[in-house]
């Protein structure tokens, strides 16, 4: 038999669920499957109301629990449906769950962060042992609950005597640095995807900008580009995290008066390229590549600038993992739900600051 994990991951894009059937081996994964489920808009726009900050009361969150429950346990069963041979050995499911909220502790002040997608719901739906709700063990330790996905990338990628640095560009760009002594280093650097897919949705009605064709269109706005630099949240010290609480076109933005949409756009791109270029130079002064990883990955002229920025070439991460550029942070959590029941830690204290490591995530048996 094998050992299969599906690892369930629904990112700030809110661009469909990814589902990724995995087989581990020592230091490796073997991608067996994958799907990608998609949102539809009238939800979509329910948990854009909650990020957004409006107003919700206690009946509207546990039914969007209920529901985004209900739509994982199908991203699950249809992958199935396409793979009928996986089913008999699925050890279990990684659910990470749709972030409602995340407001990371600051100084003097403790943070707490839901994600929602009841995972009773896919246990008894498919009748798999599912492990969700990874981020508040962390949090509970006095870390940031994010993020998490270093611990897989330490597992899968670390080298040593190599500084190796993996950036995955989502809704919010996160990096991890695998230290060529061992040690690692981990932060969300700031905005990836989300405020130009935003600016995108607002101007030509797209879900995003394909290929960073519009933001190349338009010319870099220095003015504008000068106020998103002097956010203070990319002079922090790590460890740190954010979400599109924070980082959002409303406050980022607001009224750009006569400034071009593309250029606005252009602008975009870049405030996404120097905050994650300038974490990297910071931090990785010694790296020699950057594996780019997540949907912002396909974006060609993000990618252009940032290795022109850094002055490193940008790799993608199939060649050194076995694993494309979409399907490492689902296969992250299909890992964290093995680490779980082997009863591993999960979180690596160095990046979210947590007092210790601890197992991750609560465990829902169907039988
Ligand atoms: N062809 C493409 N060109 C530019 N951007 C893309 C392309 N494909 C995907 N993206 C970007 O990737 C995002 C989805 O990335 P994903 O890794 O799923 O993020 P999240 O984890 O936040 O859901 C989209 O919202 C879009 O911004
Ligand atoms: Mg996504």
């Amino acid at each position: 038999m094998r050992a299969i994990y599906l690892g369930l991951m629904s990112g700030t894009s809110q661009d469909g669920v990814d589902v990724a059937a995995v087989q581990f081996g020592e230091h490796s994964a073997n991608l067996l499957a994958t799907h990608s489920h998609p949102l539809d808009a009238a939800l979509r726009d329910r948990l854009n109301d909650l990020v957004g900050g409006s107003p919700a009361s206690l009946a509207t969150v546990g039914e969007l629990d209920l529901r985004l429950g209900e739509l994982f346990a199908d991203a699950a069963l249809a992958l199935i449906a396409a793979n009928p041979g996986l089913r008999s050995d699925i050890l279990a499911v990684g659910s990470h769950g749709h972030t409602a909220w995340h407001q990371p502790p600051t100084t003097g002040q403790s943070g707490f962060t839901m994600q929602l997608g009841d995972p009773n719901i896919i246990a008894a739906r498919t009748g798999f042992t599912t492990v969700a709700d990874f981020r508040r063990m962390d949090m509970a330790f006095g870390g940031q609950g994010a993020p998490l996905v270093p611990a897989f990338h330490q597992w899968l990628w670390a080298t040593p005597g190599q500084t190796r640095v993996i950036a995955n560009l989502g809704g919010i760009a996160n990096v991890t640095i695998l230290h060529a002594e061992g040690t690692v280093t981990g932060f969300d650097t700031g905005p990836g995807n989300t405020l130009l897919d935003n600016w995108t949705q607002r101007h030509r009605h797209q879900a995003f900008d394909a290929g960073g064709s519009w933001a190349r269109s338009g010319i870099q706005n220095a003015g504008l580009l000068r106020q998103l630099m002097k956010d203070p949240y990319l002079t922090l010290a790590p460890p740190k995290s954010t979400g599109r609480e924070y980082f959002n076109l409303d406050r980022c933005v607001g009224e750009v008066g006569a400034i071009p949409p593309a250029d606005v756009a252009h602008t975009l791109l870049e405030f996404t390229v120097r905050s994650l270029g300038d974490a990297v130079r910071a931090h990785a002064a010694d790296a020699k590549e950057i594996i780019l990883v997540g949907g912002g990955s396909h974006n060609d002229f993000l990618r252009q600038r940032l290795s022109d920025y850094t002055s490193l070439p940008i790799t993608s991460s199939e060649p050194s993992s076995g694993l494309p550029a979409d399907w490492v942070e689902a296969a992250a959590f299909a890992w964290l739900a093995r680490t779980r029941l082997a009863g591993s830690g999960g979180n690596v204290p160095s990046v979210t600051g947590a007092r210790q490591t601890a197992p991750l995530g609560g465990v829902y048996c169907p039988n």
